[in-house]
């Protein structure tokens, strides 16, 4: 299938997309870095503070009883969604960034000065500077996967690096910066095969296909809701259990203990351990009604569908005179980085931002990209399932105008 068939209910479940920007309506192209909220979604945080704002886990009330149920439901669903073993194995935090730094923190248990870590080229900063902190701590050494001039990962060179010195990977499963889907399945493959960990960063992945935890045999998967019409602040992190009990806490508080005293201070178990405080109640309710309004199109079709936009958006955008695309990975979703002459990408956005239409400038939190290219940034577009190929005519017009402009 590649059009959806009920875009036009869908795109009405998304108010912001009526927005007019600067006496333009909106065309909002970066949805990788945050995407849109459906009505569904905002109404369930407005219901929340209405109807059940409560502390959970806490109060024999009726109240936070069922805000608890309906926390713990929503675990129940990302567990299902994700196929992990249990709903111990899923850990709310604030999001991929705050997901990795527990990850990472936690291995400073693990890892010695003469242990090696292994990162990749195509990381956003969020997947390299924790690990680089790590290292400091430690003294274990990073290396790094290179990719080849189109944006993919070097798995000839990777699997020369690993070795028994290799405690743990970490790799995007799509890269924000160019759209590249990685080969996670041989990547985890070859690091079990010398008793490495792996950690996936699937923030840019998730909001597009399915991920099975299960089958990929992954021991960390880590992702934010907002990237899947979900609101910010709400991250997930799928953990194996047995990796989940050796980490230790990342952070102490309430409701991570099991008892307190100033003499020895016991941890909860799983997921307990993982989730000092009191959470974002309303937010991780809401990503479980986004997760629900996701499934309810179908990631099958999602991806059918925003396969079609890729490929009808890099056909055109191929039209502009002096366009040049960044990441050519025959294996990519949703993203599409380029520069056009020698125009800086700031000035381009700047520009067709005055038409109402929305894209990320710069270097995406993944300098060590643009140093791979050697340029300081790209214009990136980045789409959802409720884009349309009639907006990607719009912007490809705009970059036209804007190219004999600044040229
Ligand atoms: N990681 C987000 C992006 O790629 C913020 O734009």
């Amino acid at each position: 299938m590649n059009v959806l068939k009920n875009i036009d209910s869908i795109r009405k479940d998304f108010p912001i997309l009526n927005t007019s920007i600067n006496g333009n309506k909106l065309i909002y192209l970066d949805n990788a870095a945050t995407s849109q909220t459906p009505n569904c979604v905002i109404n369930s945080i407005s219901d929340y503070y209405k109807n059940l704002n409560s502390n959970i886990h806490r109060g024999v009330h009726s109240l936070s009883q069922m805000a608890t149920e309906k926390y713990e439901d929503t675990r129940k669903k990302f567990k299902s969604h994700f196929n992990a073993k249990s709903s111990s194995e899923i850990i709310f935090t604030s999001g991929t960034t705050h997901s990795i730094n527990l990850v990472s923190s936690g291995f400073s248990k693990f890892l010695n000065i003469d242990d090696e870590i292994i990162v990749s080229q195509l990381e956003h900063h969020s997947n390299i500077v924790p690990w680089q902190m790590l290292c400091e701590k430690t003294g274990a050494k990073m290396k790094v996967i290179p990719m080849n001039n189109i944006g993919e990962l070097d798995l000839n060179e990777f699997s020369k690096m690993l070795s028994a010195k290799t405690k743990v990977v970490f790799v995007n499963h799509v890269s924000n910066a160019l759209g590249t889907v990685n080969d996670i399945e041989e990547i985890i493959r070859l690091s079990h095969s010398v008793g490495a960990a792996v950690l996936i960063d699937g923030a840019q992945a998730v909001p597009h296909f399915n991920v099975d935890v299960t089958k990929l045999d992954v021991d960390f998967y880590v992702c934010s809701a907002h990237k899947f019409c979900g609101p910010t602040g709400v991250g997930i992190l799928y953990g194996k259990e047995e990796w989940l009990n050796k980490l230790p806490p990342y952070q102490g508080g309430g409701e991570m203990i099991d008892e307190v005293s100033f003499e020895k201070t016991t941890y909860s178990e799983l997921p307990n351990k993982f989730e000092a405080g009191t959470p974002n109640i309303a937010g991780v309710i809401a990503s479980g009604i986004a997760l629900d309004y996701i499934n309810n199109i179908g990631l099958g079709n999602i991806k059918d569908y925003e396969d079609h936009l890729l490929n009808y958006a890099t056909e055109k955008l191929l039209e502009i005179e002096g366009l040049k695309i960044y990441g050519e990975s025959k294996d990519k979703t949703s993203v599409i980085s380029f520069n056009i002459k020698n125009i800086h990408p700031y000035d381009i956005g700047s520009l067709i931002d005055n038409l109402g239409i929305a894209v990320r400038t710069g270097h995406h939190c993944a300098q060590p990209i643009m140093d791979f290219f050697n340029i300081p940034g790209t214009i990136r577009v980045s789409f959802c399932f409720y884009n349309t190929t009639g907006e990607i005519d719009t912007l490809v017009d705009a970059l036209k105008k804007a190219s004999t402009m600044l040229s």
